[in-house]
């Protein structure tokens, strides 16, 4: 399969230090969660395709850019019927969601460890109907602002994998990444702000659950969430 030349999203794909109990848990436990791009580039045999893991549940669901995976596993558990893909790139953020996953596993979540937007580009049109990317790498500074996750080709990709009426749901406690995004957004015909009030985005959306990473982060600038309808 072709490799999109995406510019880097995130600082670091891997991660140092991972000792061998680390190693021994990504070979043992991996296989288990991860989900292989329809083209057969499979790691583990017997794998199901992404379209026939579709079919088995009423909706499908994905988190770019996970961290630990609390957020991807909360909505997982409250909304069983959902299909619920996490993607990270990051090892120890993998590492720290699949040690939940041992010890409380979930039939309705799948992992898939490349660029989400490669995952984007190869899902079937219209088969999303949730959208996460909270807090993504801000990337403050002008020269990297090329490397922030919302930008037209992503929201392109974005539009193209939603139905109409999913929803895309975004947080970010970086100022300028929230008037970033706002703009993006608004500059993108497909989407619509689901901001009832003004006060909208201090709140967080129903059903939300505080990850470690947000939890760090409040005590800078306060989070904004903004909700979008792919219309
Ligand atoms: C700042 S952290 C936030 C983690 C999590 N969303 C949270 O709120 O706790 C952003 C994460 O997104 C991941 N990431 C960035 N770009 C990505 C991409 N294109 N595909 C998959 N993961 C990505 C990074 O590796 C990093 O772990």
């Amino acid at each position: 399969m072709p490799r999109p030349p995406f510019i880097h999203s995130y600082a670091r794909p891997g991660g140092r230090g991972v000792g061998e109990a680390n190693r021994r848990l990504l070979a043992e436990e991996l296989p288990k969660w991860e989900i292989a791009l329809e083209s057969g580039e499979q790691r583990a045999e017997g794998k199901k395709n992404i379209p026939a893991l579709c079919s088995l549940f009423s909706a499908l669901s994905l988190e770019i850019g996970f961290g630990s995976g609390e957020h991807l596993l909360h909505r997982a558990k409250q909304n069983p019927d959902a299909l619920h893909i996490g993607c990270e790139v990051y090892v120890h953020g993998l590492l720290a969601c699949l040690k939940e996953l041992k010890k409380d596993p979930l039939a309705n979540v799948r992992i898939f460890t490349e660029d989400g937007r490669l995952l984007l580009q190869n899902l079937p049109e219209g088969a999303l109907s949730r959208v996460y990317i909270l807090f993504p790498d801000p990337w403050p500074k002008n020269r990297h602002h090329k490397r922030r996750i919302i930008n037209p080709e992503t929201l392109a990709l974005l539009h193209r994998a939603m139905h109409p009426g999913a929803e895309l749901h975004l947080a970010t406690d970086h100022p300028h990444y929230a008037a970033w995004m706002l703009a993006h957004l608004a500059n993108h015909s497909g989407f619509e702000w689901l901001a009832e009030c003004a006060e909208d985005w201090h709140n967080p959306p129903e059903g939300h659950c505080t990850t470690r990473y947000e939890q760090k982060r409040k005590a800078g600038s306060a989070p904004g969430y903004f909700q979008f309808r792919r219309v």
